[in-house]
């Protein structure tokens, strides 16, 4: 059989043999020995030199064409090959559930707090802050704290008082008293509305979440790390009336309608008067009680506004604390404070 001749059958036992190879590996093989240096078509071109003159430019044509066919189809099948060995071993069921990656919420608390920053917004108040690490002067002496009162007892307050030591350029007022200034965690955010005042004129319009501490064991509802918000409104002529209003406004936007709010009289250092706001609503009730202490408020005391620079002549003011665990809890139905540090997921979920 001439060499012309052989070209078509090769060229289709090539095609039929690189179809069936059934992985890379065979795909390689075939592929050697087809167009590889010793493959068939490589002999072929090589017996060209046999082939009478007039015959070689057609044998070298065709031999050309079927190895340019051969790489294209080579080509192809390796893809085929590469997808089918990059699928999935198993067959795959596209009407299962996906796999979900599980989101973060944010913890109950933040949330709380949140929603009563966005409320206190709505109504003209902007967030301040203050370190958590304070002084005494800024946490007790420009609020008016007495030094023997009992807030101050190391029974009470967690005191640094190796940094403070190791920091003479500390100052504090008590300086003046010779005594060693002290670093302390801070018992209320209510340092802050000092820090806040020295650093800017009146009017004040204010509030600070935070975090606070005391040496209380943990029990369902104490905790020695715990969350306050305080507030402080500073301008000409507020009046209880202006502090009522706006704490019943902000309970109600976060607790419903069906709130009601109590101002007991009580004492603070530096408010004058002072009150302690209780709460009500149908949750309270539902707890078995009539009234839930809730948060510490009443008008700035001049003495504060002096300590701070302002003319208690001009400038009058109300400030609160509110404990945000308390909220929570009774926003969620919560009966014990340590489940919000715990971590726990059953619990964070739910939220
Ligand atoms: N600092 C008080 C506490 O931690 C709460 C408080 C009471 C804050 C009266 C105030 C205030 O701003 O005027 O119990």
């Amino acid at each position: 059989m001439s060499l012309l001749n052989e070209i078509e059958p090769l060229r289709q036992n090539a095609l039929i043999e690189l179809q069936a190879a059934s992985d890379l590996a065979a795909l390689d093989q075939t592929k050697g020995a087809w167009i590889g240096p010793h493959g068939k078509f490589t002999a072929l071109m090589k017996q060209l030199g046999s082939l009478a003159k007039e015959e070689r430019p057609t044998a070298g044509k065709l031999i050309n064409a079927a190895k340019v066919e051969l790489e294209a189809a080579l080509t192809a099948r390796r893809e085929e090959l590469e997808l089918q060995a990059a699928l999935p071993k198993e067959p795959t069921d596209f009407t299962l559930p996906g796999r979900r990656r599980a989101l973060g919420k944010l913890h109950p608390l933040t949330q709380v707090t949140e929603d009563i920053v966005r409320a206190f917004r709505k109504i003209g108040f902007a967030v301040a802050d203050g370190p958590e690490i304070e002084d005494e002067y800024h946490c007790f002496d420009a609020l008016n704290t007495p030094a023997d009162h009992p807030a101050r007892d190391t029974q009470d307050t967690f005191y640094l008082a190796s940094i403070a030591e190791a920091s003479p350029s500390v100052s504090s007022p008590r300086e003046t008293t010779g005594k060693t200034p002290a670093l302390l965690l801070r018992t209320h955010t209510s340092s802050v509305q000092i820090r806040v005042m020295k650093s800017q004129p009146p009017p004040v319009r204010i509030i600070v979440p935070g975090r606070v501490y005391r040496r209380d064991n943990a029990d369902a509802t104490h905790n020695p790390t715990f969350h306050q918000i305080e507030g402080l409104y500073v301008d000409k002529g507020v009046t209880v009336g202006d502090l009522k209003g706006t704490v019943e406004f902000v309970f109600r936007e976060l607790m419903g309608g069906d709130v009601k709010i109590r101002f007991r009289p009580h004492y603070f250092s530096y408010t004058e008067p002072s009150y302690e706001i209780d709460f009500t609503n149908a949750l309270v009730k539902k707890m078995g009680k009539d009234w839930l202490e809730i948060a510490g408020c009443g008008m700035v005391n001049p003495i504060v506004f002096e300590n701070v620079g302002y003319d208690p002549e001009i400038w009058t003011g109300w400030a609160f604390g509110f404990g945000i665990e308390r909220i929570a809890m009774l926003r969620y139905g919560i009966n014990d404070i340590r489940l919000f540090y715990e971590n726990d997921l059953r619990f964070l979920r739910q939220f």
